[in-house]
């Protein structure tokens, strides 16, 4: 079932921010550590480099950073902050890093919490967000998406490692009575499917007392089936898209923006030619990046709106996807500066 947010109270997307780790590792560099190449990496996936948090650095640094960006942007005291959700799976904390950033920011009066839905996170996190926006409990929040894959991936397994990469992105969302930003939104998960792609627990136990044992607090590397989760995307990404713009009887050259979780320049390109989208307007930095997976879709959107490619009043349709398996997508105009 599609939701709406045709509620009393609109929102506005005012500002964004990200930032990136420092260091650049390239498809080359990574041929010295796994039989890889650039060209099997750079014609299977778009991804030219990727981005690693190094020694002194965080996420919750670059979380912190991204969503100083946006508050500037936005030009907000950040005082007037009500509520700070960051999207991710790789907390430093794992009873959230939120709070950390609430602090860094010296947002005191708003709340913070975390959570978690890998690629789809940051958008999952913006539907969440804006729902306590739309009942009028809240006016002002910032949604980060951030990630660091990095410390996950099995770095001697080929089939993953040259996909994901570490950043953070962030936008300002505050409510208005004009126009509603937020066009419309659709959010799905099928468990079942969950096995595609996972960061799961490992099985551990320790003797704990005579005739007790405690699980060992672990996890595993990403583990992915690869096609199957480029099969999902292709044929699930369409469908909730088309759905969304049915509903709101958008066609799709009224989009001005095809904004995607990058993850596959090939999904993003089998995406926009179901919809007969031209590459000029499909958002891809895939080549810098690759897969930051929750940071993908706010690091993109400000970097296109900082270079002046988005322009006040654009509409963007956008679309995450990933493990849970997970999906989700939004309709939305960009109302901030720029
Ligand atoms: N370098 C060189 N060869 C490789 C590499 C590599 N890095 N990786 C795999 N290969 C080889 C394989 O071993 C295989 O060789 P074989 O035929 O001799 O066995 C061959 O290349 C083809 O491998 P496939 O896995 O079939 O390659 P495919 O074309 O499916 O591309 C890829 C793999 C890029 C992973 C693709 O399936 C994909 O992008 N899937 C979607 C992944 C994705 O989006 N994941 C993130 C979701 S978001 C989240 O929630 C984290």
């Amino acid at each position: 079932m599609i939701r709406n947010s045709q509620c009393e109270t609109g929102i506005s997307f005012v500002g964004c921010g990200s930032a990136t780790p420092k260091k650049i590792i390239n498809n080359n560099q990574l041929g010295q550590r796994v039989d890889t190449n650039d060209e099997w990496i750079q014609s299977r996936t778009g991804i030219g480099e990727r981005r690693v948090i190094g020694e002194n650095e965080s996420l919750i640094d670059l979380a912190t950073d991204a969503a100083l960006n946006a508050v500037k942007m936005a030009n907000w005291d950040v005082k007037t902050i009500d509520l700070i959700i960051l999207a991710t799976s790789t907390p430093e904390d794992l009873f959230g890093s939120a709070p950390k950033i609430q602090s860094n920011l010296k947002a005191s009066n708003a709340v913070a919490f975390d959570l978690t839905a890998a690629c789809s996170g940051f958008l999952f996190a913006l539907v969440t967000a804006s729902q306590y926006l739309a009942s009028g409990s809240m006016k002002r929040a910032v949604v980060i998406g951030a990630d660091q894959l990095t410390k996950w991936v099995d770095w001697d397994d080929r089939k993953t490692c040259v996909l994901f990469g570490d950043g953070a992105g962030a936008v300002a969302i505050e409510t208005t009575d004009n126009q509603d930003g937020l066009i419309g939104y659709d959010l799905k998960s099928d468990g079942s499917k969950g096995g595609c792609l996972n960061l799961f627990q490992s099985n551990i136990f320790l003797d704990l007392v005579q005739g007790a044992k405690h699980q060992k607090g672990e996890y595993l590397p990403i583990k992915m089936e690869g096609k199957e989760v480029y099969k999902f995307a292709v044929k699930e990404v369409p469908i909730i898209l088309g759905e969304l713009l049915d509903k709101y009887q958008i066609k799709p050259e009224s989009i001005d923006w095809l904004l995607l979780h990058q993850a596959n320049q090939r999904i993003l390109d089998a995406v926009a030619s179901r919809f007969s989208i031209p590459s000029e307007k499909v958002l891809s930095n895939l080549k810098h990046y690759g897969n930051t997976s929750a940071a993908t879709i706010p690091l993109m959107l400000d970097e296109a709106v900082r270079d002046q490619r988005i322009k006040p009043g654009d509409l963007i349709a956008c679309s995450g996807f990933g493990a849970g398996l997970s999906w989700g997508a939004a309709l939305f105009f960009w109302h901030g500066p720029y």
